[in-house]
């Protein structure tokens, strides 16, 4: 049980306020003339708009101001196509951080936006975001596209019909190398220049293919039934049906919720491997099992319908067993005893074994949806003295609470809603 008050975390909870207010970008781009408003992940490192981050963002700005919250997510529909896609970056101010653009690695559709999306947490924050403030306009007006968005993954992104959306390129997840997707990516080396090789070679192996979606995942280059995607998916539906039925909107509530039963079957039917007590990413239409312990192995803790004895395992098995996730920070990215665990990112590479805020912010309400509260509360203690110790960074090591990667990082501001909790 956790001994301290929320006025004890009132200076990180000040400290979140100006990141949030540090990293606003505000102006008219170029991209049509449209205005955009917006948190960007890091000034530093990241100054357009992330898709999965502005949820994030939008759910910590539920704690500082409602309008703030409402805006950010406002502002990222701004990039949803009539199909339903959303990218996973727009880039808004990109004349004035062109040497960035250059710098990444990745797959445009035009120029301010990117080809590839990001984990569906759209529905769970435009859920915090109308719970926080019962704007019933705000809600109007956004839902239509969000409902395109989630039924864009089912309809574009299930070739196999299976119930599981599929990815097609490792930074779709947002994790960008997490060592499950490594096979797929035939890496020579396990460094940067080793992952900026492995990009430019699905670069050029998508290039013929980009505007035939369907023949680009029929080509099986880099096609992973994610677990994290999936579980983001499967949460987001259960989110979005409720909204419809906040609207009334019974026909759409039901064909989500069911849409979400399904993905939450297949998840366990096609991802859970019974005698590790634990879940695996499939790879390439094969769907083999990736056989990497990640934190998304975990992950499907946040499924509403998870059978309690698969709960159980993923708790005592792995979540909380200092031989894999439980080290003094955790939950890191990557377990401990997998041979590619690199907790202090020495590779250079991302999610390869450190901490990330937003996984923990998963997983404590994974754990008290199922019962284990005083576990979620350590979580959620380990977490917030990580922050108030390491900064507001990208990422941490599980070790030591030192941060790493980009200062004044955005996400890390969901500290807010653990003190909140
Ligand atoms: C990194 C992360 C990705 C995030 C982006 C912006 O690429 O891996 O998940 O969206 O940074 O913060």
């Amino acid at each position: 049980m956790t001994t301290r008050t929320p006025q004890d975390y009132a200076p990180l909870a000040a400290a979140a306020q100006r990141v949030l207010q540090a990293n606003r970008h505000a102006g008219t781009s170029h991209w049509e003339n449209r205005s955009f408003d917006f948190v960007c992940p890091s000034n530093v490192t990241y100054p357009f708009q992330w898709l999965w981050d502005s949820c994030f963002h939008a759910i910590a700005l539920t704690h500082v101001d409602v309008k703030l919250a409402q805006q950010e997510l406002i502002c990222l529909l701004q990039a949803a196509q009539p199909d339903g896609f959303i990218p996973h970056m727009i880039l808004w101010e990109r004349e004035k951080y062109i040497d960035k653009v250059r710098y990444y690695s990745i797959a445009l559709m035009n120029d301010y936006l990117t080809a590839i999306s990001q984990p569906p947490v759209l529905a769970q924050a435009v859920e915090r975001v109308y719970n926080a403030g019962h704007d019933a306009a705000f809600l109007a007006g956004v839902l239509p596209r969000v409902k395109a968005y989630y039924r864009w993954w089912i309809q574009h992104r299930d070739p196999d019909h299976d119930g599981l959306v599929a990815i097609i390129q490792p930074d779709e997840s947002g994790l960008d190398a997490l060592p499950a997707y490594d096979a797929l990516l035939k890496m020579t080396t396990v460094d940067r220049a080793g992952m900026r090789a492995a990009m430019q070679r699905l670069f050029a192996a998508y290039a013929p293919l980009r505007n035939d979606l369907a023949a680009l995942i029929a080509a099986d280059i880099f096609v992973v039934e994610d677990v994290l995607t999936n579980c983001a998916y499967a949460q987001g539906l259960r989110a979005l049906a409720r909204l419809c039925r906040v609207e009334s909107q019974l026909n759409d509530a039901a064909e989500f919720d069911q849409l979400a039963g399904r993905v939450e079957r297949a998840l366990v039917t096609r991802c859970y491997d019974e005698p590790r007590g634990i879940f695996f990413d499939l790879l390439g239409a094969a769907e083999k099992p990736s056989g990497v312990v990640t934190v998304t192995s975990l992950l499907p803790l946040m499924l509403d319908n998870l059978d309690p004895a698969i709960a159980k395992r993923l708790v005592e098995e792995h979540l909380h067993n200092p031989a894999e996730f439980w080290l003094p920070y955790p939950v890191p990215s990557v377990a401990a005893n997998e041979p590619s665990f690199d907790p202090e990112a020495k590779t250079d590479l991302l999610w390869r074994g450190s901490t990330w805020v937003n996984m923990n912010w998963f997983l404590v309400g994974g754990l008290r949806q199922h019962g284990y509260g005083e576990i979620a509360d350590e979580l959620v203690e380990r977490t917030l003295a990580m922050v108030a110790r390491g900064g507001f960074r990208e990422y941490y090591s599980p070790y030591s609470g030192v941060g790493y990667g980009a200062p004044d990082f955005g996400w890390t501001t969901l500290v807010l809603d653990f003190v909140a909790l």
